[in-house]
């Protein structure tokens, strides 16, 4: 698992930093790559890459999808660092883009990453047909938006310090975290013009994909160190973040998390070994510890 999401990280790194290469210079450049080549995991990425398989989608083609889908989390996480948001100022072991290159400089980079994805997914060497592009970056945009990222970190900091039902938490984690993780999800069958009904059921894939990745970063900053995480842990708690560990405690949030895994797999299982590699995706986004 390691050895593949590791071949899928270089991989879209090395599309990424060619990409911004044939651009002409900007003086945004600088902090664009200080939050996208920071070292994330990709893991969005292998998600693509994993469902792709299923559906028989060359390689290289998940990878472009793949890096435009980094660009808009690269966004998301130098955004939600920011003194007006989750105000943190380490990321990735290394100082947030905000402490490094300040706030308007951050706020900006952060905008370009965002905009550098449709500028990846309407490029001619993505070679699909324009319909299909347009119906990507349809879907992309949503994903993001007050549908999606967007709305679900407006939902999680007016959440902070309130009482919140199990309900709404689980929306606000779905649309911030769960919404990419869809896009990853269907972007594979859009290609393939799968049926509506079949896109609705790798959406909702997508969404709990992205909750337990959501479930399980919360996890992290319940009981996982600064040191292995790259970010500050214990801050949830003190910020007073609505998440399902404050509702269920630790141990039965892993137990939903694990239930959660059940579901998936379940959805899964018609596609047969074709979809192992998804399911191992699913045990480590659970059992990681940054
Ligand atoms: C962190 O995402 C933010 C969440 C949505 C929980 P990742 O854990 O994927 O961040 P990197 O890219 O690997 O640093
Ligand atoms: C971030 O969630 C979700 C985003 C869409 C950026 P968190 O605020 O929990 O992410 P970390 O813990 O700072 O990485
Ligand atoms: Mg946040
Ligand atoms: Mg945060
Ligand atoms: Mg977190």
């Amino acid at each position: 698992m390691k050895k593949k999401l590791n071949k899928i990280a270089h991989d879209t790194n090395f599309f990424l930093k060619r990409f911004v290469k044939r651009q002409k210079k900007s003086e945004l450049i600088i902090p664009m790559k200080y939050g996208l080549f920071s070292g994330g995991k990709k893991i969005r990425s292998k998600v693509l890459v994993d469902v792709g398989s299923i559906f028989k989608i060359n390689y290289k083609t998940l990878i472009i999808l793949g890096a435009a889908v980094e660009c808009i989390h690269a966004y998301s996480l130098i955004h939600d660092d920011l003194p007006c948001m989750d105000n943190d100022s380490i990321r990735r072991g290394k100082p947030s883009t905000h402490i490094k290159f300040g706030e308007s400089t951050a706020v900006l980079a952060g905008n370009s990453l965002l905009t550098m994805a449709f500028e990846i997914l309407s490029h001619k060497d993505l070679n699909l047909s324009e319909k299909t592009k347009i119906n990507l970056i349809n879907k992309i945009s949503e994903s993001s938006g007050h549908l999606g990222i967007a709305g679900g970190q407006y939902l999680d900091l007016s959440f902070e310090h309130k009482k919140v039902s199990r309900k709404r938490i689980i929306e606000m984690e779905i649309k911030k975290t769960g919404k990419l993780f869809s896009f990853c999800c269907v972007a594979p069958l859009i290609i393939k013009k799968k049926s509506k009904k079949e896109i609705n059921k790798f959406e909702n894939i997508g969404a709990n994909i992205g909750l337990l990745f959501q479930v399980a970063d919360d996890l992290i900053d319940n009981k996982g160190s600064l040191l292995i995480a790259g970010k500050k842990t214990g801050k949830d708690k003190i910020k007073g973040k609505a998440t399902l560990i404050s509702l269920l405690g630790h141990k039965n949030t892993i137990k939903y998390a694990n239930n959660l895994i059940i579901k998936i797999n379940d959805k899964l299982k018609i596609y047969g070994p074709r979809s192992k590699n998804l399911s191992e995706t699913l045990e480590y986004i659970l059992n990681r510890n940054r």
